[in-house]
């Protein structure tokens, strides 16, 4: 398989195929090959048109259709086979296995699990390209409040989507008072909140209509216009939704609050890397400490990479070397500080990386973006971190 998978369904129930249509269509990178409404012609079908997967339906005649599997999977071994039924039956599911089928899906197909069987099939082929594998999902939280997370969030996103080989979404995940739409100029029409009122029945063209592009390139998921105190859905269905945009997006970035709730801790679980944004001073670096001891906890520590954000601003901060030995952890990368250009993005809601790519905190960020993909931590070159004086606050930690 390439990154187009190429399908070819049979069901000779009307109204089932044309459900298993309409989702399958809304994919991008699914190809409909064939569809056929009868058992009998679509082993042919198969041989004439080669579909990486052949997807069977098995209500309409559950041992006609057996058979089907077992002759497609004998005839088209590069061909893998999925079953689809309302029947969750032991005796079904096992004949169907043992027939060759790779997957059993019930019916009505549901999108996430047929992305996720799509997954296992990809993986059990060795094949690492298709886009759901090489996408990549990093939650921002910040240490404190105001620490530039929401910026950061954004312009990564942003220099991400700018390489016209990634496709890049932004959730915004502050459900309250985030402004991630703010930075982007965005007035959106739909929000999270669309996406979850229709979560039951959550195909790819409505997710797709809750998404506002930037000209960037960038997509927003954003927060819901109203306020509430009742999350707007569940962490699971948080988890299935950002495992559909994972199938069609290479970046997704979520900004989180600083509250650890349980839909921030659910996009934590589900991301490959977790920044903490911080800023040097005392309160961040302790936090820094306590975010990291508290992931550590839940099984998380590994993807957890400290940006510190602010960066070079002399005397006034905790110099590198203390910051280092404080949070006992590589900084992965430092974001200078750089007020004007800042805010003047924010004020023009345009981000930096796109008003002024070539300043330094802009580079900063395209050095990180290009570091996403690779685990391997760096040090952004662009930032000398002065040496401070021992004085107030800092006196008790000591020299460099
Ligand atoms: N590198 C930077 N240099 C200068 N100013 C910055 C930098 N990063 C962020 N800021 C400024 O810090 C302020 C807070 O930034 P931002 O809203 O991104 O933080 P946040 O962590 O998302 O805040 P909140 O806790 O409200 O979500 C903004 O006014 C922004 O202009
Ligand atoms: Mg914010």
């Amino acid at each position: 398989m390439n990154n187009t998978v190429r399908i070819a369904i049979v069901d000779p129930i009307d109204p089932s195929r044309n459900s298993i249509k309409n989702l399958l269509l809304g994919i991008d990178w699914v190809w409909l090959e064939a569809e056929c409404s009868r058992y009998e012609f679509f082993s042919e079908i198969v041989e004439q048109t080669g579909p990486d997967v052949a997807l069977i339906s098995l209500d309409a005649d559950a041992q006609r259709g057996l058979a089907l599997v077992a002759e497609v999977a004998l005839a088209h071994p590069t061909c893998a086979v999925m079953v689809v039924s309302k029947s969750q039956e032991g005796s079904l599911i096992l004949q169907a296995m043992r027939n060759g089928a790779k997957e059993f899906l019930s019916a009505p197909l549901r999108l996430d699990d047929f992305m996720s069987a799509l997954d296992r099939i990809r993986g059990a082929s060795g094949n690492k390209q298709g886009k759901s594998k090489t996408s990549r999902i990093v939650t921002l939280v910040g240490a404190s409040g105001g620490v530039g997370c929401t910026s950061l969030a954004v312009n990564l996103g942003c220099a991400l989507a700018m390489n016209e080989e990634n496709s890049v979404a932004v959730i915004d995940l502050d459900l309250a008072l985030g402004d991630a739409d703010v930075w982007l100029d965005i007035i959106p029409d739909y929000t999270i909140q669309d996406v979850a009122d229709n979560i039951t029945r959550l195909d790819y063209s409505m997710l797709k209509r809750s998404l506002t592009q930037h000209a960037t390139g960038a997509f927003l998921l954003p927060r819901p216009v109203h306020l509430s105190s009742t999350p707007p859905m569940t962490p699971e269905q948080l988890q299935r939704v950002v495992a559909l945009l994972k199938a069609t997006f290479s970046h997704l970035i979520i900004d989180v609050t600083k509250t650890f709730s349980p839909l921030d801790m659910a996009a934590m679980e589900v991301s490959d890397n977790i920044f903490i944004v911080t800023q040097l001073d005392l309160p961040c670096l302790r936090n820094v400490v306590r975010i990291n001891s508290f992931l550590e906890d839940k099984g998380l520590g590994a993807r957890v990479k400290v940006l510190v954000n602010r960066a070079g601003m002399g005397e006034s901060q905790i110099s590198m070397n203390k910051a280092l030995e404080t949070i006992g952890r590589e900084v992965f990368a430092q974001i200078p500080n750089e007020y004007a250009t800042v805010i003047e993005s924010r004020n023009n809601g345009i981000p930096f990386v796109q008003e002024q790519p070539k300043s330094r905190i802009s580079r900063a960020i395209q050095q990180l973006a290009l570091n996403v993909d690779s685990s391997v931590a760096t040090v952004a070159e662009e930032v000398e971190v002065e040496k401070p004086k021992r004085s107030g606050l800092f006196r008790f930690l000591g020299s460099k």
